[in-house]
């Protein structure tokens, strides 16, 4: 008989992870005419390309949040790999949307852009594997190769910024649920462009984990070009 038969709870078990796909933005950086995460790459829609990393990294509840317009569009194309929700105006109003549709016994959420639709399975599950009990929190991070300047509003360089204790950070991003919602509810209307940051103004502590290069967004033309070439030489899987 097993531990649950038994109506004990088994502290070793691995956290329920489910995850919230924001992909109810319009796309104006891209301007291809229709909302980014309905762009085809190789013949597959962004959005389609990140649900499948997500699940193949181990998760088995995905909510896609998409355009209200695209919610009947979406279903078709997911079928059953994702439930789909429609988004809000910011971000962060789609990234609530999501987490209000997880079934209950989702423990740990990732939160996951479907504009960065190459991030790897391996990313996914190694964010999810790093929250826990000391860590509510986890974002992939990647180090600056550029120097970096800060300038005041006549274009003058006020400072050189020492680059090496900075990350660029990625999604998915890793969350004990709890947290997550508390930091959604504490947000309000002030803005963030991350929900890494939410939890920041709650005074708990973001853990970065190593992030890939695979992971990058699909904000430009440019962006999806290279996106595209990831692909065709294998490396976008
Ligand atoms: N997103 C969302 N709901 C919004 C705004 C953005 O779900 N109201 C999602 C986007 O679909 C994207 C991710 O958040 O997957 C990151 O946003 P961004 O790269 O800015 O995408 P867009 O807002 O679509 O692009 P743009 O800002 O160029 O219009
Ligand atoms: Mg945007």
């Amino acid at each position: 008989m097993s531990a649950a038969d038994m109506g004990l709870a088994d502290e070793s078990a691995a956290p329920l992870v489910g995850a919230v796909v924001v992909a109810a933005g319009s796309g104006t950086r891209l301007g291809a005419g229709r909302p980014k995460a309905f762009v085809e790459l190789a013949g597959v829609t962004l959005l389609e390309h990140a649900v499948s990393r997500v699940r193949d990294g181990g998760v088995r509840h995905v909510v896609a949040v998409v355009p209200v317009e695209l919610v009947a569009r979406a279903g078709e194309l997911l079928g059953d790999r994702a439930q789909v929700v429609a988004g809000g105006e910011r971000r962060q109003d789609s990234v609530a949307a999501g987490l209000r549709a997880l079934p209950a016994d989702v423990q740990v959420v990732l939160v996951h852009d479907a504009a960065r639709c190459l991030a790897p399975a391996s990313l996914v599950a190694r964010v999810a594997a790093a929250v826990g009990p000391h860590a509510p929190a986890v974002v992939p991070g990647l180090t600056v190769v550029d120097t970096l300047k800060e300038v005041d509003d006549a274009g003058h360089v006020v400072a050189t910024v020492d680059r090496e204790p900075l990350r660029r950070v990625q999604t998915p991003q890793g969350f004990d649920r709890t947290v997550l919602e508390q930091a959604h509810e504490t947000a309000g209307d002030s803005a963030a462009t991350d929900d890494a940051a939410l939890v920041e103004r709650l005074g708990l502590a973001v853990t970065v984990v190593a992030g890939d290069e695979l992971a990058l967004k699909v904000t430009t033309a440019q962006d999806l070009a290279l996106a595209e070439w990831l692909l065709a030489r294998g490396r976008g899987d």
